[in-house]
């Protein structure tokens, strides 16, 4: 029986496929290949060392789910499957609402049509909204968001909330995402943004691999040690790892289970730049800009649920972190090759 990996060719989902097989999984992904290039399949399989099945297809296409799940023995379904970029959803709410709402209601269709009723899904710290102090815990009030991306996770969680009310014979883990930053140690998959990046940490290296001037420090005046706004950045492979229990959750036992993964330490933009200089050797450049709308000063999780109940923790700490974004950065200055 396999794992269904949504999104499975992106950032997250490349590195989570490869601890998926690495541990004995088989894989099949499904990607349509939007914000991602054909090259991250090669490179996950270079790194496996096995070919694994891989479907161009979109999970709005409900046919074309269909048929893979009548080809394919599918167990459970890991739901990377989105749109993600906060500013480009406040242009563009059709599109997002579309692709995440919409496409997730196809697949769980598709999913309970073919009696595979496990589902591990990509949900976001941003669905704990402005309100909430930190350290967040897992049973905060969820929904405060500020943007269609944001809201398009907050609805997804209420649509698979509703779906385990009417229906108790589901398995649904709603992860929710800290801030995923690093690669893989080999240096050969990482994080690949188109154009100018959103995030902080491939700003950065682009920055110091001489693609970007310098930094833009998104205000200094918050009520945080240094004034600049502090996250809890996680090691997209501890990230990974978290996938694994939460797919052997899944498949062990029926319920609506919720998990921050997170490290619980938050780290502010000029913590990550000092991080990353010593880690990489490169100087970055910054200069303090304007407050960027929507962002709070402090946002870190509590991972403690995640430790109790699935025996996971992140392990790897900020310099980690930095100098695996470096690697591979360096190593592809232009990201995944057409
Ligand atoms: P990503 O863009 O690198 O990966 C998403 C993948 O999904 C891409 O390969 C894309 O081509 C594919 N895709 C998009 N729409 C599709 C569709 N309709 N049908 C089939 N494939 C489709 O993003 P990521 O950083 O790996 O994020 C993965 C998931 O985690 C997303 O749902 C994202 O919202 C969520 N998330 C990401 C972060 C983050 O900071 N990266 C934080 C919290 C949550
Ligand atoms: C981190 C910090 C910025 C860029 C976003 C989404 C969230 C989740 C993760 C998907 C903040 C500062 C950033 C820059 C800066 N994604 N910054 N200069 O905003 O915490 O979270 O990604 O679910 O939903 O909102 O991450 O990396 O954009 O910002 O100063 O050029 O870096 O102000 O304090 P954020 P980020």
């Amino acid at each position: 029986m396999a794992v269904l990996v949504t999104g499975g060719l992106g950032y997250i989902g490349s590195h989570t496929c490869v601890e998926l097989m690495n541990s004995g999984n088989e894989v099949i992904v499904v990607d349509n290949l939007y914000n991602c290039k054909k090259s991250s399949y090669d490179r996950i399989k270079a790194l496996v060392g096995k070919d694994f099945k891989f479907y161009e297809c979109d999970i709005r296409d409900a046919e074309g789910m269909s048929a893979i799940f009548e080809k394919e023995s599918i167990d459970s379904v890991i739901h990377f499957a989105g749109l993600k970029a906060v500013g480009e959803s406040v242009e563009k709410p059709l599109e997002y609402f579309d692709n995440n709402v919409n496409g997730t209601l196809v697949l769980l269709d598709v999913m309970r049509k073919h009696g595979c009723k496990k589902i591990v899904f990509s949900s976001s710290a941003t669905v704990y909204g402005m309100n909430n102090i930190s350290p967040l815990t897992e049973n905060m009030e969820v929904g405060g968001v500020t943007n269609p991306y944001g809201r398009t996770k907050y609805m997804i969680e209420c649509i698979l909330k509703d779906l385990y009310v009417s229906d108790e014979s589901w398995s649904i883990c709603l992860l929710r995402y800290f801030n995923p930053i690093g690669a893989h140690k080999s240096g050969t998959m990482g994080e690949d943004p188109n154009g100018i990046p959103n995030n902080l940490m491939p700003y950065i290296t682009q920055v110091a691999i001489g693609k970007r001037e310098h930094l833009n420090v998104f205000g200094d005046d918050y009520d945080t040690h240094d004034g600049t706004g502090v996250r809890d950045y996680i090691h997209v492979v501890d990230l990974a790892l978290g996938h694994l229990k939460a797919v052997k959750k899944v498949e062990a036992e029926k319920g609506l289970f919720i998990y921050n993964l997170g490290t619980g330490t938050g780290y502010s933009v000029l913590d990550v730049v000092k991080a990353f200089e010593k880690a990489s050797g490169q100087s970055v450049p910054y200069v303090i800009a304007p407050r960027r709308a929507g962002d709070i000063a402090t946002c870190y999780s509590d991972p403690s649920k995640a430790l109790n109940e699935l025996d996971w923790k992140a392990e790897r700490g900020i310099d980690e972190m930095c100098e695996d974004s470096w690697r591979w950065q360096s190593q592809n200055p232009n990201g995944y090759p057409d």
